[in-house]
């Protein structure tokens, strides 16, 4: 857990947010044991703007990895937030189905979840 939390708060510090200010960072384990990151990527069209859990989730599927078991998100919010509706869709097709799905912030606070609980009767 703490490897996958020191590899979102470090690729956190990449995003690119000169819109929102809202950097968010993502890292997710997969069954080989490994981590990959992401982060949020704003464009100025904002639909372009792409989200920390889908840029972790793509990367280790362009590494050639095909079961994500943890995922975890920092941002800055207090109590650590969620993924948004559409990180949780991109969560329900490409990671496991027991995936967990946590979120810390910058104090160290943690939430767990479930895709089951987080998008029910999808
Ligand atoms: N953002 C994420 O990276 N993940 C989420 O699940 C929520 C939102 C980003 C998108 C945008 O760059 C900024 O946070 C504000 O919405
Ligand atoms: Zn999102």
């Amino acid at each position: 857990m703490k490897e996958l939390l020191d590899a979102a708060i470090k690729v956190r510090e990449f995003a690119v947010a000169p819109y929102s200010n809202f950097k968010v960072g993502a890292a997710v384990l997969t069954s080989s044991g490994k981590i990959y990151s992401g982060c949020n990527v704003e464009s100025v069209t904002f639909t372009l703007t792409s989200h920390a859990e889908i840029n972790a989730i793509s990367n280790a599927i362009a590494n050639g990895e095909k079961q994500i078991k943890k995922l975890l998100v920092v941002g800055t919010n207090y109590p650590p937030g969620f993924p948004c509706a559409i990180c949780r869709q991109y969560i329900l097709e490409h990671c496991d189905q027991d995936v967990e799905i946590i979120t810390a912030n910058l104090s160290g606070e943690m939430r767990t979840s479930t895709i089951s609980k987080l998008y029910p009767e999808a």
